[in-house]
């Protein structure tokens, strides 16, 4: 695996390749990587001649300093995990390499940005649609690949590429969850055994929501009572609960058909902010 920590050797390096008419598919990160980040590497190889992952944790896009501190960073094993699945180049450049010290520029999404992680995390996607904008001019890509479990993240980056033109196909790839039903994420890394299993409150309610729905009962009805379930539970704290259109991501309400949905969560769990969700079909 070549490793780059600069911009411009990591474009020379590609642009043999594209002259080499080599596909390039893309696989975007912020380390610590885990089998959910290693499911995007795969789908990027079974539909790429080279695969490039970037790992950077980007400080514009954490609305909050310390959870920024406490992001976990294991670049040694990130390195070694990357190499053995076959990943051919790692892009890992510093601060300073990615930004220029001067004032950032900032997106505004309109309502998208305004629900969900939007408005708990203010700015948040601003940041990341910076950050993934500059690795989309950095690398250009023919495919770039992102996990359904930040699924409004990935709304976002479809609407950034449908806005800058970015020629190249975004792929969103299933959530790989524990045997438990506990999501991947890079912040489990921060919940001991026992967090963990309050963890899987989120996975829980998701599920007993879908099931829920599909009988008919009300959203509004159901959200009463994953909020009791977590005001019983010590330890975790539901930050929200959401029925959404699943192209905008507007709540839902019963007036609606409901249709193709989605419903969302976030929690912390031990301090530690988690997020979940479920596709549901109700016709
Ligand atoms: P990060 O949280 O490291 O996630 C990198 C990619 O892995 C994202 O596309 C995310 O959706 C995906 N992913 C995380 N957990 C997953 C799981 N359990 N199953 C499947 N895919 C999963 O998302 C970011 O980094 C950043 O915002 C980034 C896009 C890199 C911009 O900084």
């Amino acid at each position: 695996m070549e490793i780059f920590e600069e911009i411009e050797p990591l474009r020379a390096f590609l642009k043999g390749k594209r002259i080499a008419s080599k596909s390039i598919g893309l696989v975007p990160t912020m380390g610590a990587l885990h089998h959910g980040h290693l499911s995007l590497i795969r789908a990027s190889k079974a539909e790429n001649e080279l695969t490039v992952s970037t790992i950077y944790v980007n400080p514009t896009q954490f609305n909050n300093s310390e959870d920024l501190d406490k992001y976990p960073r294991t670049l040694e094993m990130d390195t070694q995990l990357l190499s053995q699945e076959g990943c051919d180049v790692l892009f890992v450049p510093t601060n300073s390499e990615m930004y220029s010290g001067a004032q950032n520029l900032a997106f505004d999404f309109g309502n998208l940005d305004k629900v969900l992680e939007g408005k708990f995390r203010p700015g948040h996607f601003s940041g990341v649609a910076l950050v993934v904008s500059k690795l989309f001019n950095i690398i250009q890509p023919d495919r770039a690949y992102f996990g359904q479990k930040d699924y409004q993240q990935f709304q976002i980056i479809h609407r950034l590429k449908e806005e800058l033109k970015f020629s190249l196909e975004l792929q969103s790839v299933p959530i790989v969850r524990e045997d438990s039903g506990l999501a991947l994420s890079s912040r489990n890394q921060r919940l001991d055994a026992e967090g963990k299993r309050k963890a899987l409150l989120l996975y829980e309610s998701l599920k007993y929501a879908s099931a829920e729905l599909l009988k008919g009962i009300r959203f509004d009805i159901i959200r009463i009572e994953v909020e009791k379930r977590f005001s019983q539970l010590k330890g975790v704290k539901l930050e929200y609960f959401e029925l959404a259109h699943r192209a905008t991501l507007q709540p839902l309400d019963e007036a609606d058909k409901i249709g193709e949905a989605i419903i969302l969560i976030a929690a912390f769990v031990d301090e530690v902010r988690l997020i979940d969700n479920m596709l549901i079909d109700i016709n």
